[in-house]
């Protein structure tokens, strides 16, 4: 048997499931092949007379699956200090918005961008990413609000693709806020994202799925209702920002469609939990806009735990509620304020996050037929990633079997 490259003699968290909890392989060798993991396993039953180009010693370091930040925000213009000071004096995010700021402030931002500068700016947060292992990062549109400036962003994510050794997942999330020249006509603003942005992305295939913000502050039920539709039209995948600011049914709303995920949660109820796990809809946790909008009601882990329904966490990078580049301190805050273990925080950025953006079959877990996407550690228990607050023990990241 030959392998490109092989790594042996560490501690691999294969994430494998059917296997305990994270998976775990003492003195662990992986082999691969074309960028795919051909060969996992003890260092010990290598198959005897195996070569390879290039044999690495991992010297018992922890080797993970590359990370996945399954929800960002990462291509936006601008930035919104202000209104966090303006919060820190007492303002809410929702009078805030209801101001004319908030999202709108980064939608006016975003539009006078060139895509270039979206890319620039881009760039700067994913590079953050990657030096904390991530390999795979989904990115969301939703600033820009029109035909043009929502192709704009999916195309500037896109592009991160050719300037990093990175895979990006993009979400259209044309139904983030109703943009003020629709105020007053908020259905012929759905009818345009339904009739000319969802196709018109969908035909450059810049959308790997549909997102929407299901909030009284954003889009109702029935509105969301009609994008996912036009969605489903364009067998376009789904995921839902739901239950953040109140309990609109969103989880519910977001598994009666299948989606892959639904996101955020603080305020979902025993039915929207049931009804996620029924269909396998992934939650997707993000303590990062929990913690900066001081939020006082936490999801209901307890719920999705005992319904079955799978954990992942993620930043949630934005520059209003989650101005979060670290991916660890997202798994640092899941396990303190919504305690999560340090396996489920694990899992939650790895083999749950594929499943939210709808690439378990590639990626998140060390398997054989996988994306040999990997993060090394200098440590050799995965409490280690989750335990320090700013300190980042990456050792090095392979990205489809090349040391990157
Ligand atoms: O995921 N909840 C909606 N969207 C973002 C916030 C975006 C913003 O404030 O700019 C979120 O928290
Ligand atoms: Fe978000």
């Amino acid at each position: 048997m030959h392998f490109d490259r092989l790594w042996r003699g560490g501690r691999l968290a294969t994430l494998a499931p059917g296997r305990e909890e994270l998976g775990l392989v003492e003195n662990g060798a992986l082999g691969c092949v074309d960028g795919k993991i051909s060969w996992v396993g003890n260092s010990d039953d290598l198959p005897p007379g195996y070569s390879a180009g290039q044999e690495i010693d991992l010297e018992g370091r922890l080797v993970t699956p590359g990370l996945i930040d399954c929800h960002t925000h990462l291509v936006f213009a601008g930035d919104r200090a202000d209104e966090f000071e303006m919060r820190l004096r007492g303002e809410t995010y929702e009078t805030i918005a209801e101001s004319g700021g908030g999202i709108l402030s980064t939608v006016r931002n975003t539009r006078v961008a060139t895509q270039a500068e979206l890319t620039t700016g881009a760039l700067d947060r994913l590079d953050r990413l990657i030096a904390e292992g991530v390999t795979t990062v989904e990115v969301k549109s939703g600033y820009g609000l029109t035909l043009d400036d929502e192709l704009k962003m999916l195309r500037a994510a896109r592009g991160l693709e050719r300037e990093r050794s990175v895979s990006i997942v993009t979400s259209l999330l044309a139904a983030h806020t109703v943009p003020p020249e629709y105020r007053d006509n908020r259905s012929a603003y759905v009818d345009l994202i339904c009739e000319d942005i969802l196709p018109a992305a969908a035909a450059e295939g810049l959308a790997d799925a549909v997102d929407a913000f299901c909030e009284t502050s954003a889009f109702t039920p029935a509105e969301v209702r009609r994008v996912f539709e036009a969605a489903r039209a364009h067998r376009l995948p789904l995921r839902l920002h739901a239950d953040q600011r109140s309990a609109g049914g969103g989880a519910a709303l977001a598994a009666e469609f299948g989606a892959l995920s639904a996101d955020h949660l603080e305020r979902t109820d025993a039915a929207g939990a049931r009804a996620m796990a029924a269909v396998g809809t992934v939650a997707v946790l993000l303590p990062g806009a929990y913690y900066a909008l001081r939020d006082k009601d936490l999801p209901p882990i307890g719920l999705f735990r005992e319904a079955g329904v799978g954990l992942a966490v993620a930043t949630d990078c934005n520059p209003g509620s989650s101005p979060l580049t670290s991916l660890l301190t997202a798994m640092n805050l899941a396990v303190i304020l919504f305690d999560l273990t340090v396996d489920e925080a694990l899992a939650g950025v790895t083999r749950e996050a594929a499943r939210a953006v709808g690439r378990f079959d590639s990626i998140g877990s060390l398997e054989v037929g996988k994306a040999c996407d990997l993060a090394v550690w200098d440590a050799t228990r995965p409490v280690e990633l989750v335990y320090w607050m700013g300190r980042n023990p990456l050792h090095s990241r392979v990205f489809q079997g090349v040391p990157a």
